[in-house]
């Protein structure tokens, strides 16, 4: 049982505790809203306004920002730095993402991308070595391996523009957490469990999370990050110049120098996150609307949508064989297409109507048997008529009618490991998520093409994939996921379960989910399905795995004039709350 709200309204769920709480504020339990009881998982509701993200101390400091006043952008743009200190192995200054933005009163949505770009000095051929192979600890863990970090500038332009709250207001709760410090939660500790062989490499990191002995600071122990603090007031004080032409950047480059990395101040001077027109689809008479390039994630959410609208998968059932190869077929051809088709499209031309059009998923569809699986040799990337783990996902519904849906990310957790000296945030080590050889695999397994080989001043492709559902012009829903090349298919996933399966948004998120990337042929399902589901899929065709848990997934659904939240329960932290 679950209970939120206190301003106008109890909401109550289950069944039991609804007459004492009536009682005690008042209110008649017609007036109360109550959720389904045949529901198997709860979602946590709200009449006013709701916010998810991955840590309950960032999505706190979101909605005490909706409490105030203020609307879901200045909550979202609160999370994110808040999210930099209480989840610093995703959340950041020192990487890039991309904002959704709802905006009810001019009734549009923009996107804001402030994805990370590769520096002036970046070379085609910077990853490899002298026999022509990637190398991946250059690629990954090196200065080198760094993009342009977007997220200061892309934070600020959103409050700047869509924002009613100046920027020391948002980063307020985040320089409080920062220097009085905050408990760690379980899913810190067991990334710095994970991290620490790579962390230790750096003498800052390890006198940041770790005791002298080497144990990390375990769950319940409270943190203090007093040098992020002290960049986090730097920021408020001079805003994102503080970072790209000030102190900041100073330190940033400053290491570069020592290290053989490129980013130079002329690149910090540079940077500037660019807004976007979204892409849009419509499935089952509702809008999707998601992420464009350089994310590949939008266009392949809708693709895949279009591709299934023409099987009954609420008929075919949810999690039933049928049902997961069909979605496994779809995905294989849009992530062919991904590994052709995609990149930046300030450099190239992505052919962006092509692979939203409902003719070429007609085409695709016209080639999956839901009984059989097609080997992905056979599935190459459509031709086109001429003419990227630990990121981190969050959002906010308004009661004014607005809806944010970001997600942002340094790549791995940590990102590169490297701590910009004295200044306590981690680099981002993106430019892995560029092709370094067109045809190898990147960190997913992605395959990239030419389209998304490394090129001075261009964004690497991401599968980030912040979505806005709208139903009737208001926002039904919003999710994003974080796991690289899983974010597509956890988002996607949770779309379905909600428009398809008629799943509360609690039960959306919490369903075991499959994926499939065309390459390798691997057909990967979470803990869950049955063994004779299995056994079918199997006979199929498919190489069936079954392991670790995928996507992290942050969501809201506005339905009947009810907020509806659910955080993702494969990672322990993970918060919706409402007002
Ligand atoms: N770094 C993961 C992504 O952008 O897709």
């Amino acid at each position: 049982m679950k209970i939120l709200g206190t301003v106008r309204h109890w909401l109550f769920l289950g069944s039991g505790f609804a007459a004492s709480l009536t009682i005690a504020q008042g209110v008649s339990a017609e007036e109360m809203p109550v959720y389904s009881s045949e529901a198997t998982a709860q979602p946590e509701v709200a009449t006013h306004g709701m916010v998810t993200s991955r840590t309950t101390l960032a999505t706190q400091a979101g909605l005490d920002i909706l409490k105030d006043g203020g609307n879901a952008v200045d909550a979202a743009v609160t999370v994110g730095f808040a999210l930099a200190v209480t989840c610093p192995q995703a959340g950041n200054l020192g990487g890039g993402g991309f904002m959704l933005i709802h905006d009810a009163k001019a009734g549009e949505t923009v996107a804001i991308d402030y994805r990370e770009k590769a520096p002036l000095a970046a070379t085609r051929d910077m990853f490899l070595d002298e026999e022509g192979k990637v190398d991946k600890e250059l690629s990954r863990y090196s200065h080198l391996s760094a993009g342009v970090p977007g997220t200061v500038a892309g934070l600020a332009l959103a409050l700047d523009k869509y924002g009613t709250i100046s920027l020391k207001e948002a980063l307020a709760p985040a320089i409080e957490l920062a220097e009085d410090g905050f408990p760690v939660n379980q899913d810190l500790y067991a990334s710095l469990v994970l991290g620490k062989e790579r962390l230790s490499g750096s003498p800052e990191a390890m006198e940041m999370f770790y005791h002298e002995d080497g144990t990390p600071y375990q769950v319940g122990e409270t943190l203090r990050m007093p040098e992020l603090a002290k960049t986090l007031r730097m920021i408020a004080k001079d805003g994102p110049a503080a970072f790209y032409q000030g102190p900041i950047g100073e330190a940033l480059v400053a290491d570069m120098e020592e290290h053989n990395g490129i980013i130079t101040h002329e690149d910090l001077e540079k940077y500037r996150p660019s807004i976007r027109e979204p892409v849009e689809g419509n499935y089952r008479g509702y809008d999707i609307i998601s992420m464009p390039p350089p994310s590949s994630g939008g266009i392949h959410i809708i693709q895949i949508m279009n591709i299934l609208e023409g099987f009954d998968l609420h008929a075919m059932g949810s999690g039933s064989a049928r049902t997961v190869n069909t979605m496994a077929e779809a995905m294989k051809y849009a992530y062919a297409d991904r590994s052709k088709h995609l990149g930046d499209s300030d450099f190239e031309p992505v052919p962006v109507d092509w692979l939203l059009s409902k003719d070429y998923a007609a085409e695709i569809r016209a080639k999956i048997d839901p009984d059989k699986s097609t080997p992905s040799s056979e599935i190459l990337p459509g031709e086109a008529p001429h003419e990227g783990i630990d990121t981190t996902n969050f959002g906010v519904m308004d009661e004014y009618g607005n809806a944010v849906v970001n997600t942002y990310t340094i790549n791995f957790s940590f990102g590169s490991k490297i701590l910009v000296p004295g200044m306590g945030f981690f680099l981002n080590n993106e430019m892995d998520d560029f092709s370094a050889k067109p045809g190898v695999p990147n960190a997913f397994g992605l395959i990239g093409g030419e389209f998304n080989a490394i090129e001075s001043e261009k964004r690497m492709l991401s599968s980030m994939s912040p979505t806005l559902v709208m139903k009737d012009g208001r926002p039904f829903l919003i999710s994003g996921s974080r796991g690289g090349s899983l974010i597509i298919t956890a988002t996607l996933q949770v779309l379905l379960n909600v428009i398809d399966h008629d799943m509360n948004v609690a039960e959306a998120v919490s369903a075991p989910r499959m994926h499939h990337q065309w390459l390798p042929d691997i057909l990967m399902l979470e803990r869950g399905f049955s063994p004779d589901t299995i056994e079918i899929l199997e006979g199929m065709g498919h190489e069936v795995k079954v392991g670790r848990a995928m996507g992290t997934t942050n969501s809201i659904m506005f339905k009947d004039g009810i907020f509806y939240g659910a955080g993702d329960p494969r990672n322990p932290d993970t918060a919706a709350l409402g007002y």
